[in-house]
């Protein structure tokens, strides 16, 4: 593993340097294209979080670029797996698909297969991946997936497996190519990395020291989207609420999103993910003062226990979850709050599961993700010795997701027969007459409508909740 890129260039000249590999790599993929006697396709897959999905964007950007066309399907000429390790179970996926991709190419000698994402970051994967899955063409990891078009060039060229993984980044590359999957909302990267080091996550280890981008990038970024047809953004970081401490001069989140919330023609603004920690009180007021910021905050709790909540090194205790719950409902009372949950950390009483349960009562989370604890070699909770017995952690996670789905379905049947604000996003599937939309607080509404509502809000009346959805109506007189 290296330990840093070995260039010297600054973020604008690598931006250069890859738009030249990019006309390389055209070339490349018309050779290849002659002796395939067919049009190459590509098909790239995401695991993982929303983070990986916006890289995902910027891989296809590429692909396609250089002359690559997009399908699903893993048959293609070129597969590329954007991986996920932040639990045990994302990482087995890979290597089950990894099998089905080898008969694939047995069948197709044009095929390349790459690999790139979190999962690429740990040595002791790259080792499996070169012993026991010799087929893959090419494998970099997080801090270089910049350099994709140049990789893909080397790779091309090159009969053996290559693979380029770096320890860290402080560069930021922007203006590279993207293709969206949706296009009337997008992911913005605000910041890359995190610091916090919670006990059990991985993901410090393979996203590297905590960067935020610069807020004109931000900005010119987002004024870019919204001349594409993009109506909502939603910031990403893995701690969105410590974005721009290390930035020269420092600017805070919540200023960022009124900078944001200025630019013309963007109608919904989310973010993802909150630390508790680091919540500000200005961060609330900016949410409130900002029409465009939907009332919707993602606050991981992983734990009730102020005991376990020490040891996985959140920094806030139970008490002061609750107290930031409060004055989150107390200035937006509309809000919808949810969460993530972690049963079974090292070290889980049945006291401190009580304890988890009583705050998920108590906040009523409108939905919450839960987790079983996965161990992740390397991290301190990995080393702990008080593994829990994985029958009562199964128990405890069932009787868990029992709690906050009776919660989120009372919380949803609430709304019905309300009027509420609707982003009109995409013409139903099944159905073309429907217009499919969501409200602020994520949940879908199908309503009957015509394309041209698309991108424009509207006041929709939610005549009837489903649990997971609502059917509506547009409410003229509203
Ligand atoms: N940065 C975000 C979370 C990113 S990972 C935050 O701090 O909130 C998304 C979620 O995965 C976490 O909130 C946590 O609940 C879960 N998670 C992380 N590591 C895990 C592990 N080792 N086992 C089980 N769940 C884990
Ligand atoms: Fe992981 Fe904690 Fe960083 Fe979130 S804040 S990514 S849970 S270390
Ligand atoms: Fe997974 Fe990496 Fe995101 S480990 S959750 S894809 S940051």
């Amino acid at each position: 593993m290296r330990d840093l890129e070995v260039n010297n260039l600054t973020g604008a000249e690598e931006t250069k340097l890859q738009y030249e590999y990019m006309e390389q790599a055209k070339m490349l993929v018309k050779e290849r294209e002659i002796q395939a006697g067919h049009k190459l396709t590509c098909c790239v897959k995401t695991f993982g979080c929303q983070m990986n999905a916006r890289d995902s964007e910027k891989l296809l950007g590429i692909l396609t670029d250089i002359g690559y066309e997009e399908t699903e399907d893993e048959h293609a000429d070129f597969v590329i797996y954007n991986t996920c390790t932040v639990r045990e179970n994302a990482n087995n996926k890979v290597y089950g698909r990894l099998g089905y991709l080898s008969n694939y190419k047995n069948k197709n000698p044009h095929m390349m297969i790459a690999l790139c994402g979190c999962m690429m970051q740990e040595p002791s994967v790259v080792e499996k991946i070169r012993k026991s899955y010799r087929f893959v063409d090419l494998i970099f990891g997080t801090h270089n997936i910049y350099k994709f078009a140049e990789l893909l060039c080397r790779s091309m060229e090159s009969n053996s497996m290559i693979v380029d993984i770096w320890k860290d980044t402080d560069k930021i590359v922007e203006d590279l190519p993207v293709k969206r999957k949706y296009s009337f909302k997008s992911g913005v990267n605000i910041m890359f990395g995190c610091n916090n080091f919670c006990s059990y996550c991985i993901v410090p280890y393979v996203r590297g020291r905590e960067r935020s981008r610069e807020p004109k990038d931000i900005i010119r970024e987002i004024e870019g989207l919204v001349a594409d047809g993009v109506c909502e953004v939603m910031l990403l970081g893995q701690n969105v609420n410590s974005y721009g401490k290390n930035l020269n001069p420092p600017v805070s989140f919540a200023n960022l999103l009124r900078e944001v919330n200025k630019i013309k023609g963007l109608k919904r603004i989310r973010f993802m993910t909150s630390h508790p920690k680091d919540l500000s009180d200005d961060l609330i007021l900016a949410m409130k003062e900002c029409d465009k910021v939907c009332h919707h905050m993602h606050l991981p709790l992983q734990s009730g226990s102020s005991r376990l909540l020490s040891v996985m090194n959140r920094h806030y205790d139970k008490e002061q979850y609750l107290a930031l719950v409060d004055k989150l409902r107390a200035a937006i009372p509309d809000i919808a709050i949810t969460t993530d949950i972690i049963v079974g950390f090292p070290g889980e009483t049945e006291e401190d599961f009580l304890e988890t349960l009583d705050v998920v009562k108590k906040v009523q989370y409108d939905s919450a993700f839960t987790f079983i604890y996965s161990k992740r070699t390397g991290t301190p909770a990995a080393a702990m010795e008080n593994q829990c017995d994985p029958k009562e952690v199964k128990r405890h996670f069932d009787m868990l997701l029992k709690e906050v789905q009776e919660i989120s379905a009372a919380k949803a049947y609430a709304l019905e027969g309300q009027t509420m604000e609707v982003l009109a996003e995409e013409q139903n599937e099944q159905d073309p007459s429907l217009i499919t939309g969501r409200l602020s607080n994520n949940s879908v509404v199908h309503f009957p409508g015509t394309p041209e509502m698309i991108g424009h809000l509207f006041q929709v009346k939610l005549t009837e909740c489903k649990g997971f959805y609502y059917l509506g109506e547009v409410d003229a007189d509203a």
